[in-house]
């Protein structure tokens, strides 16, 4: 199954990915994730990236769409994908279709988390990451990861005023797709204002489909 996982940011799309790699051992890719072991590397990458993630604006075009050709080209793909903040511009959706044409991979759906910006940036100033293993929890679960007992820490990009532009710039520019995979009729919807398990049941009964 191949999946792109569309919402705002804070909507709880790393969340949902992680139940279904836990259950159905998809490859999970999130070119987020990805920018920021760039960013803490100092690639070559990470240093053109590294300003906008910090405003909360878009990394151009042309270096996502670069960095997907190739990641969704490696082995571990086969079984299936994941896509978690990719594609967030109709530039870039025109390109993973091409890129999928290439591959000869059908996107199964895209999956809507919808959640109301108001309830977005209490979630993500609270958000708290794992180091070691990447678990995303809160930060009232305390400084030591529950999965592992690894150390918390906070991203760089969830304070209060770049939380704010990184839902206008999720407004202007990622909210068009849901029209585009409407149309191409993909488009699966959940209420992501629930508890993280009753969101979950309801990714898979509707995935099922
Ligand atoms: P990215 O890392 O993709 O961030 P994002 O889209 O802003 O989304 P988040 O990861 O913040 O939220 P999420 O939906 O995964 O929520 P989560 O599950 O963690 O991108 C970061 C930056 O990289 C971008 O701003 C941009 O600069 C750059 N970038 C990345 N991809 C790009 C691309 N394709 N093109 C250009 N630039 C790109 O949950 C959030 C919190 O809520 C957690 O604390 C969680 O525990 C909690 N939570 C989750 N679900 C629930 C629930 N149901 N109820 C209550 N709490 C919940
Ligand atoms: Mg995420």
């Amino acid at each position: 199954m191949n999946i792109v996982l569309l919402g705002a940011p804070g909507a709880g799309k790393g969340t949902q990915a992680e139940k279904l790699v836990a259950e159905f051992g998809l490859c999970h890719i999130s070119t987020g994730d990805i920018l920021r072991a760039a960013v803490k590397n100092e690639t070559e990458l990470g240093l053109k990236a590294k300003a906008y993630m910090d405003a909360g604006d878009l990394v151009p075009d042309d270096l996502i769409i670069d960095l997907m050709r190739e990641r969704i080209q490696q082995p571990d793909t086969e079984k299936g994908v994941i896509l978690d903040g990719f594609p967030r511009t109709t530039t870039q959706a025109v390109a993973l279709d091409a890129m999928l044409k290439d591959l000869e991979r059908p996107l199964d759906a895209a999956l809507l988390v919808d959640v109301e910006p108001e309830v977005i940036v209490g979630r993500l100033t609270s958000r708290r990451m794992c180091k070691a293993c990447g678990h995303i929890g809160t930060a009232a679960n305390g400084p030591v990861c529950t999965e592992c007992g690894g150390e918390m820490y906070q991203r760089d990009d969830d304070n209060e005023t770049t939380v704010r532009n990184r839902l206008e710039v999720y407004a202007t520019s990622t909210a068009p797709l849901i029209d585009y995979y409407k149309g191409c009729d993909l488009l699966v919807t959940v209420d992501g204002d629930r508890d993280p398990d009753v969101v979950y049941a309801d990714v898979k009964a509707k995935l099922q489909k």
